[in-house]
């Protein structure tokens, strides 16, 4: 091991230098050149400090420390980001991994169990419509890919093979271990550990979600000429159906969260009443009933209408409990390092989910300032992210020497 100064805020700093937009705006979706420049960095980061080395076929990283009997305590997060977004989401967890398994093998020497981090390749679904394809990689469910294409057309399959090509040529092709546990830490990206002016968030659930992408089609034609009456305007048809999915979501009531947060007309001109419209729908809830009642509706909206309406579903994710002994543990380990906590539902979705489909799973936040992620203002102070880590470090310590 040879940096004995690296610090979670350094590595977080670093990675937030590889975005396709002037910091502080961080655009890294998966696959970019950025995402390539960002892996590239992480890994060569952790050959440095000692640890075996390797990218699976996804480009998810997976660096080791050898233990001296089978099995593998596993911990990371995702360096993928939303458009737009700030420099903690993901990373924070990827810098926290790195870091504590650095200061664990400093301190304690060889572990018991393997230590393994994951970088996962991607989370957040912003480029390609698909969430979690890392982590699905990881414990054998990805589904097929064959087909898939981002919004420019550009296909899953050819743009991970340019990426991959240069960490090809300086690292090993691996495979993950299935963990005997995994640990994530991630900022809240919500306003409740500010509020409740707690310094750690215990998540114990994670919230089911559906996606959905919804095509209508209408008729392009001349703004001027063609009478009200006779238009076949497609975003008057997608504002008709995104209202009434606004007053479904106000009577399910809160926690139940409902955005359209994409939408595309075309052809999008001032003077051409638009023939098509295609927007997301993101829906949420702890309790998955709640989400098919919602689909439900929309369908039944559908169902009634002359317009052609496509509603395709892409993201049907159950709600995940995180294991109950892991959180007594955390507990006890907040109680002995006097740090507050809170025990909370996380409405975020996390990589977590798709691991506790394998193993045992403990999910870690640390406060968001005002709330805010997803966006340039995300913000952690230096405080929290290490106290986040020391944390996340003491646990993994428990469960691995
Ligand atoms: C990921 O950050 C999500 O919950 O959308
Ligand atoms: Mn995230
Ligand atoms: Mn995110």
């Amino acid at each position: 091991m040879v940096q004995s100064e690296l610090t979670v805020h350094d590595i977080i700093e670093k990675i937030a230098t590889f975005t396709n937009d002037p910091v502080p705006q961080i655009t890294r979706l998966v696959y970019q050149e950025s995402w390539t420049q960002a892996q590239d960095y992480l890994l060569g980061l952790a050959q440095k400090l000692g640890m075996d080395v390797a990218i699976d076929e996804m480009g998810n990283g997976i660096l080791t420390i050898k233990g001296t009997k089978e099995g593998a305590v596993t911990l990371g997060s995702h360096i993928d980001s939303v458009v737009n977004a700030g420099k903690y989401d993901g990373v924070y967890g990827v810098a926290a991994a790195i870091v504590s398994v650095k200061e664990l093998v400093e301190q304690y020497g060889q572990p018991t169990y393997d230590l393994q981090v994951l970088i996962f390749s991607e989370e957040e679904g912003s480029r390609f419509p698909m969430n979690f394809s890392g982590s699905l990689n990881v414990i054998d469910a990805l589904p097929d890919i064959k087909q898939l294409q981002d919004r420019e057309g550009f296909s899953f399959i050819e743009e991970r093979e340019k990426a991959l090509a240069p960490l090809k040529a300086k690292f090993p092709i691996g495979k993950a271990q299935m963990p005997i546990s995994f640990a994530e830490i991630h900022i809240e990206q919500g306003p409740v550990l500010e509020i409740k002016q707690k310094q750690i968030g215990l998540v114990t659930g994670i919230v089911a979600q559906k996606k959905f992408t919804v095509t209508i089609n209408g008729e392009a034609n001349h703004a001027g000429t063609t009478p009200m009456s006779m238009r076949k305007d497609a975003f008057k048809h997608a504002i008709q159906l995104i209202t009434y999915l606004e007053n479904v979501a106000q009577q399910i009531g809160e926690p139940f969260v409902y955005t359209v947060g994409e939408i595309q007309l075309s052809p999008n001109v001032v003077n051409v009443i638009p023939g098509k419209a295609v927007f997301s729908i993101d829906v949420r809830h702890i309790n998955a009933e709640v989400l098919d009642d919602f689909e439900e509706k929309l369908q039944a909206y559908v169902a009634k209408q002359e317009t052609m309406i496509i509603v395709e579903r892409w993201l049907n994710e159950p709600s995940e409990k995180m294991d109950e002994g892991f959180l007594s543990l955390l507990e006890e380990i907040c109680h002995d390092k006097n740090s507050s906590y809170e025990k909370m539902a996380s409405g975020a979705g996390h990589d977590t989910q798709v691991m506790n489909l394998v193993t045992k799973t403990a999910l870690l936040f640390v406060p968001s300032r005002n709330g805010i992620s997803h966006s340039p203002y995300e913000y952690t102070t230096a405080e929290d992210l290490e106290r986040g880590k020391e944390i996340l470090k003491e646990f993994i310590y428990r469960l691995a020497y």
